[in-house]
């Protein structure tokens, strides 16, 4: 089988430290709790940009990448009969997390780095607790786009964030996947939602996804203009991937007791600013990381329930170096509006099929 590998050499991307490869690997068995899953599709994470660019913990040369998965069930190992051999599936991309609302109970890790497997493969074994039926509604890119970037909006949101019906958001970077995410999930539960973009553009496709207006974040004054829109109305809730310079700002649009979510830093690594503003206004600063079991369970009953459909940029067919680095490419430019997918199963291992 076809696995995207991790691999020592920039191949693709001179500004890269690290690089890919598609690499012919064995095709894993499962032991008695697992599950052999061939994968239709997978989607990229902004982790991925890191992992390539050194600037993530953990790498381990030789990985298979990819966090995000959707699949088919080839077989079972001798106690996981939980699902049957067709059946379509979601992979929860974290492992080692069951409900603990406050972080991991285990040794916590997200696939696509070893010793957890990556779904950029054209199959992978997994444990069978982390699989979950994946909704009819979705197409196979989308499925694939839903995992690691959907668990993460859901958490950030619900759980940490407390958004519900009536509620006034603010969503920074709304071109990203999880950001997309959370405005959906956010425009679901009736709360008012508020976008931020370096992108005009991007600005009027969330408009049409049920935002009520954006400002552009390269602009300093976009605060003020958010103030504007709100019309006396104020923020519970920032749900923000990219850290900057704004967070000073923030409590001027806020409400008391309002609460700010960051799950990424994108606009740079030296972290967020959290000041006497922020204390005088009683504002909780959260971090969030992805989520639970429980929570991805509860974050695809969500999609199923509101039968929300993720917003994917663009799809590739076929797992090959010149596909992942274009889409990479994408990527690294900022130029995607949602998720951006490989589908795989087209040009899978005749192994796989005669398992
Ligand atoms: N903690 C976790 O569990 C977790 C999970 C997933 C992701 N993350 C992190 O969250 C971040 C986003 O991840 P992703 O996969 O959704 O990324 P992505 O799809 O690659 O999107 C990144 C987005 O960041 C936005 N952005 C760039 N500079 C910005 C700025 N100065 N202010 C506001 N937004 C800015 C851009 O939005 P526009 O295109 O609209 O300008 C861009 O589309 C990354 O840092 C990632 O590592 C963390």
């Amino acid at each position: 089988m076809v696995s995207l590998t991790l691999i020592d050499q920039p191949k693709h991307h001179s500004d890269f430290k690290f690089g890919f490869e598609a690499k012919e690997l064995p095709i894993a068995e499962p032991t008695a709790s697992q599950t052999l899953v061939k994968v239709q599709a997978a989607a990229f994470n902004h982790r991925d940009l890191w992992i390539l660019r050194n600037m993530y913990p953990g790498i381990v040369m030789g990985s298979t990448l990819g966090s995000d998965g959707v699949g088919i069930v080839v077989k079972n190992g001798s106690q996981s009969s939980s699902f049957e051999v067709g059946q379509r599936v979601l992979i929860n991309p974290g492992v080692n997390w069951e409900s603990d609302e406050r972080g991991p109970e285990g040794d916590f890790k997200i696939l696509g780095l070893l010793p957890a497997i990556g779904t950029f493969s054209e199959s992978l074994v997994t444990e069978s607790r982390e699989l979950v039926p994946c909704p009819e509604h979705l197409s196979t890119a989308e499925a694939a786009a839903l995992p690691l970037a959907g668990l993460t909006a859901y958490r950030a949101l619900f759980t940490k964030g407390k958004v519900k019906k009536g509620d006034y958001v603010l969503i920074t970077g709304i071109g990203g996947g999880v950001a997309l995410f959370a405005m959906q999930f956010a425009v679901a539960v009736g709360a008012h939602v508020y976008v931020s973009s370096g992108s005009q553009e991007k600005i009027e496709q969330a408009k049409a996804l049920g935002a009520e207006g954006g400002i552009n974040y390269k602009d300093p004054k976009c605060i003020a203009e958010l103030k504007k829109m709100l019309n006396g109305n104020q923020i519970s809730a920032i749900i923000d991937g990219a850290g900057g310079p704004l967070y000073t700002q923030y409590p001027k649009v806020m409400r008391t007791g309002g609460i700010i979510v960051n799950y990424g830093q994108t606009a740079g690594v030296e972290g967020v600013s959290f000041t006497m503003g922020h204390v005088i206004k009683n504002i909780d600063l959260c971090g969030s990381t992805m989520g639970s079991r429980r929570e991805f369970q509860e974050m695809v009953a969500f999609v199923d329930k509101h039968k929300i459909k993720p917003v994917v940029s663009r799809v590739w067919q076929g797992l090959t170096n010149e596909n992942v680095a274009e889409a990479i490419e994408m990527m690294k430019n900022h130029q995607q509006f949602g998720k951006v997918v490989i589908e795989i199963n087209g040009s899978a291992s005749p192994q796989l099929h005669k398992l």
